[in-house]
């Protein structure tokens, strides 16, 4: 099972993403949280990346697309990955087509995740993430059984460096310039599955699972 999480920051891709991971055991490919990791290291690669995060422009894509290149190769990968967060533009797309055809491994599904604009800034200005195993929470639609815990491991949640106002709005703008022409994309393509994000997080979960019956059959 191959598929693609799609959608504006804030949507719920990484909610749902490690939803997909623990039920299906397939492994999550979020490019943000490869470059988080990449800042948190201090590599050159995430000194370089922190720049346009905390402007909350996008990650020149040479840089993803080699970073996701890499990956998507890996052992685990084998029985299917989650794209989260990748790709975020027309050259990303198409950079992954190639790799994704020269290795054979056709997609099998670009859910796009549609949430309208004020529920996103709520929920990300509301979001809290695991330090150490980056899972998401949302201090009212999703809090954490212990405040300031991370429900799995335990780990500290902290507030990401681009969930601030001024970098929320311009992610939002960045999307609707360079990551939404790939819903039209991708529906060229007859790949896209639209759901209704603005449900809840079980919700969105329960018409998740009713697309990917589709590709375990
Ligand atoms: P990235 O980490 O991918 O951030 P993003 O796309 O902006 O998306 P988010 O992670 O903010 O949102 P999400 O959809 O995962 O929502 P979540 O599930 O957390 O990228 C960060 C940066 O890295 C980019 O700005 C860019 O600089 C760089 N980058 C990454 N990939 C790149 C690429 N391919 N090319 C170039 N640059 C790249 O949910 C959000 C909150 O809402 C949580 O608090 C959650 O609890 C809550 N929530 C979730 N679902 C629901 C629901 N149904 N109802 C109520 N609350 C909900
Ligand atoms: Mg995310
Ligand atoms: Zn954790």
């Amino acid at each position: 099972m191959r598929i693609i999480l799609l959608g504006p920051p804030g949507c719920g891709k990484g909610t749902q993403a490690k939803m997909i991971v623990d039920k299906f055991g397939i492994p999550q490919i979020s490019t943000g949280e490869i470059l988080r990791g990449a800042v948190k290291d201090a590599t050159p690669m995430g000194l370089e990346a922190k720049k346009f995060m905390d402007g909350g422009l996008l990650v020149p894509d040479e840089v993803v697309v080699g970073i996701v290149k890499e990956r998507i190769q890996k052992k685990d990968c084998q029985n299917g990955f989650i794209l989260d967060g990748f790709p975020r533009t027309l050259p990303q797309a198409d950079a992954l087509k190639k790799v994704l055809s020269s290795l054979g491994l056709p997609l099998d599904y670009v859910i796009s995740l549609e949430v309208d604009q004020k529920a996103l800034i709520e929920r990300l200005s509301g979001r809290r993430t695991c330090r150490d195993c980056g899972r998401g929470f949302h201090v009212a639609f999703d809090p954490p059984r212990c405040a300031g815990k991370c429900d799995v491991c335990g780990g500290e949640l902290y507030q990401r460096d681009d969930d601030r106002e001024s970098t929320i709005e311009e992610r939002l703008n960045v999307y609707g310039r360079q990551t939404a022409p790939l819903i039209d994309y991708y529906r060229k393509e007859g790949l896209l599955v639209t759901l209704d994000g603005m449900e809840d997080i079980p919700s969105v979960w329960g018409n998740i699972q009713q697309v990917l019956a589709g590709c375990m059959g």
